[in-house]
């Protein structure tokens, strides 16, 4: 008899990459994916930490689940329940504390493990090593064959953000082997994947080293990207996501001399007042960005920018919010996520004296959206009746429709009576709605 699971992910692309790769270990290891967990055996959430209404929606989902689970039990069925990712990582044992129904806890370096906690029936209920190379080692090839796929190349992060729980949840950086890296890239290319997007909390402090020639040599995110270039199927590469401090030369020279490597770039900057970017422990100024932001655009012209932005920082006063509005309107960024600022546990942020008004944050917040979309219109808007390269990437809502993506990662759809999936093609873009363009196929 197999046992049926269903996963389900909260959270940023690290943790949709390792529910990929925990769906694929875990059946690998017999046990059969599920489209729902009304008929799963084993119910898993990959959770995510980042902000407390991340972690909210775990325990409410935690307490529909249990129900669930003692209805079952009542007519002789089981569910096991487990929690994997960054709640599992920053609240192992108070969730199993709270909630007897829930069976296991593994943290994000601690997921291959589940197949062996399952089939041995561990006694040990809560898993949080930081296992990053046995964890990468037990990872099987993926079996999903997409056009456009995520890779973990780093994990962790180092930089402890005052406001942020990344480097307690994932723990300190790890890069993966080069060898490690290709090989998973090169298998996706071989299965139809033409784009890949590098991941890791901090992707352009990659780290690691290679021997070329019976010579040891350093690896960058920059070589890196230069030595899977060669993989001839694949005709796209992205990374994300990057901290300014960390981009160098040879990341910006790769954008200059390799065409596989997309002009846009995630570039979080957080805020745009020196004071808070201290408090934050960012560790670079707002001159530095912005110096940062020019080089670039001087090396590669038409490269675009995106970030994320935390409003209602503790002791982010108006004049300091102009300042981040100031900076945007320097940047024009083509594209933004904005937060609002959630006191996370642990963090040396939430235990600043004065934190900002739930008001004035919600008023920041709604301010900051509007000037944001309002440069992601001006950006887009600039490229109605261009002709861009579009990787498409799967099928629209209508008839015949295709949808994929330019180099700019904004999203086109186009119809065709031929499937063109995989396809790297020229569109002329004729109209932008709300959350796409439109557009038609070049000859
Ligand atoms: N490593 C990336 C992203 C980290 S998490 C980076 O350094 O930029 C993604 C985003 O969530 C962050 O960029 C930040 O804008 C936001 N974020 C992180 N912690 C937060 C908090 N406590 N409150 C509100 N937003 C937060
Ligand atoms: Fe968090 Fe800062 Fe690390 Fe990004 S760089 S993951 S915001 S601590
Ligand atoms: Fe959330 Fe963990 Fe990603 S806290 S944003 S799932 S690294």
């Amino acid at each position: 008899m197999h046992q049926y699971f269903f996963i389900k992910t909260y959270g940023c692309q690290m943790n949709e990459y390792d529910s990929e790769k925990l769906n694929d270990l875990l059946e690998f290891n017999g046990f059969k994916a599920s489209n729902n967990f009304e008929d799963s055996d084993i119910a898993i959430l990959n959770t995510c930490h980042i902000r407390e209404k991340a972690s909210e929606k775990l325990y409410s989902d935690l307490g529909r689940l249990s129900i669930f689970k003692e209805n079952k039990k009542k007519i002789g069925k089981n569910m096991q329940i487990i929690v994997t990712g960054c709640v599992a990582q920053a609240e192992g044992d108070e969730i199993i504390k709270r909630n007897k129904n829930v069976d296991y806890i593994l943290g994000p370096q601690n997921f291959h493990k589940l197949p062996g906690v399952l089939k041995n029936k561990k006694t040990q209920k809560v898993h949080s090593e930081f296992s990053y190379k046995q964890k990468f080692d037990s990872l099987v090839p993926s079996a999903k064959k997409n056009v456009s796929k995520l890779v973990t190349i780093q994990e962790g992060c180092d930089k402890f953000c005052s406001f942020c729980v990344v480097p307690y949840t994932r723990g300190a950086e790890f890069s993966r082997p080069v060898e490690q890296i290709f090989a998973e890239i090169k298998h996706l290319s071989n299965n139809g994947a033409k784009e890949v997007t590098l991941l890791g909390q901090n992707v352009s402090s990659y780290n690691s080293e290679i021997f070329e020639d019976g010579v040891k040599k350093k690896v960058s995110l920059g070589y890196l990207c230069s030595i899977i270039t060669k993989i001839n199927g694949l005709k796209r590469i992205r990374y994300l996501t990057s901290h300014p401090n960390d981009i160098d030369q040879n990341l910006i020279n790769e954008h200059k001399e390799n065409s596989k490597m997309m002009p846009f770039l995630h570039l979080p900057v957080q805020a745009g007042s020196n004071k808070i970017l201290k408090n934050m422990n960012r560790k670079h100024t707002r001159e530095f960005y912005l110096r940062l932001i020019k080089k670039i655009k001087e090396n590669v012209a038409d490269m675009a920018f995106s970030s994320d932005f935390i409003v209602g920082y503790p002791e982010e006063t108006d004049s300091d919010f102009q300042e981040t509005l100031d900076l945007i309107e320097k940047v024009k960024f083509a594209s933004s996520y904005s937060f609002k600022y959630s006191a996370r546990p642990g963090t040396p942020a939430s235990i600043k004296k004065i934190q900002v008004s739930e008001e004035v944050s919600n008023k920041r917040l709604e301010k900051i959206q509007a000037v944001l979309n309002q440069y992601q219109t001006q950006f887009n808007l600039s490229f109605l009746n261009k002709t861009v390269e579009v990787l498409f990437s799967g099928v629209g809502r209508k008839n015949n429709q295709f949808v994929g993506r330019t180099p700019h990662l904004q999203p086109v759809h186009v119809t065709s009576n031929l499937n063109i999936i995989g396809k790297l093609l020229k569109v002329k873009l004729l109209r932008l709605t709300a959350f796409s363009f439109h557009g038609k196929l070049v000859e």
